[in-house]
């Protein structure tokens, strides 16, 4: 529970192999203030060293996955104070977690809540979320990546509609262009993420790990490049006792008991 832990604005609990981490500041729809980054931040790199955690869930509550960044908090600051602390730089921490993430989101998921959705590794929404970068009505440009993927995750066209004119995209679009994986109900919402999580976690760790790794090099380098790195750590994998546990049970026909899980 979160008292145990000393965070204030984020409850966090493990569900068997499953780390969960809620945005909790709903006076404020979780707006993403620094403490609250500090808060996400230490908790994701906590499940991320835990051997017993295969993968993260981060949500919200049923209103707001996150309004954005904290606008109060922002409205007073000048450029040379928001760029000697780097805002938003924190998060970049969060995106580099190793272990899979998925975000499940219901509600409202605007500017850095859209962004920090975006940084997970899959987008599960309730029928009732909306995603938008509405930075451009308060005379701003996106800062926690939204600009860059955005464009990757729904194509130029789209994400410069969304980030030139602000509007929000509801949970079915949102999946028609490829930005979330998968809709359900709202009320479905947090068992689906766990059994999404529970199976992702079942799996043999550093795999999923490497899987996650290669996926993610998609981004970041030539197809010819990336190819070579999937191929390559495809190879690692055979250095792993729980890639031979893996083909051995299919062989077996029985279910693989991987070591690292
Ligand atoms: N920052 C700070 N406080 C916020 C907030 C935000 N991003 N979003 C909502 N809140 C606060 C409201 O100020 C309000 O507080 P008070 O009760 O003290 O007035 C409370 O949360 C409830 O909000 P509303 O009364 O506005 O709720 P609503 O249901 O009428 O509207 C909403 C919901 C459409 C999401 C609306 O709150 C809204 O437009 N929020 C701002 C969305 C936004 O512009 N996000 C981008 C922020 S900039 C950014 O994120 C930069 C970046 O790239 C990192």
């Amino acid at each position: 529970t979160s008292s145990d832990t000393g965070y204030e604005t984020i409850q966090v609990r493990t569900e068997g192999r499953v780390g969960i981490i809620q945005l909790d500041r709903p006076k404020a729809l979780n707006a993403l203030n620094s403490q609250l980054c500090r808060e996400v931040v230490q908790a994701a790199a906590a499940f991320d060293a835990d051997e017993n955690i295969g993968a993260i869930i981060l949500t919200g509550s049923d209103k707001a996955f996150a309004a954005g960044a904290d606008i109060k908090e922002m409205a007073s600051k000048d450029f040379a104070q928001v760029y000697a602390e780097d805002l938003f730089g924190l998060w970049d921490r969060f995106a580099a977690t190793r272990i899979p993430v998925i975000a499940a989101v219901s509600g409202h998921a605007l500017g850095g809540g859209c962004e920090l959705a975006m940084m997970c590794d899959i987008i599960l929404a309730a029928d009732n979320a909306s995603f938008g970068q509405p930075e451009i009505k308060l005379g701003l440009i996106p800062g926690m990546g939204g600009s860059q993927r955005l464009t990757r995750a729904i194509g130029k066209s789209k994400a410069m509609e969304m980030v030139l004119t602000g509007r929000t995209m509801k949970a079915e679009e949102a999946e028609r262009s490829g930005l979330v994986a998968r809709v359900v109900p709202l009320a479905e919402l947090q068992q689906t993420a766990l059994e999404m999580a529970t199976a992702i976690a079942s799996m043999s760790r550093p795999v999923a790990m490497l899987a996650k790794e290669v996926v993610d090099a998609a981004y970041e380098s030539s197809l010819a490049e990336g190819v070579r790195l999937e191929r390559r750590l495809n190879f690692a994998c055979f250095a792993l006792e729980d890639r031979r546990e893996g083909m051995a049970a299919f062989v077996e026909k029985r279910e693989a008991d991987f070591t690292h899980r």
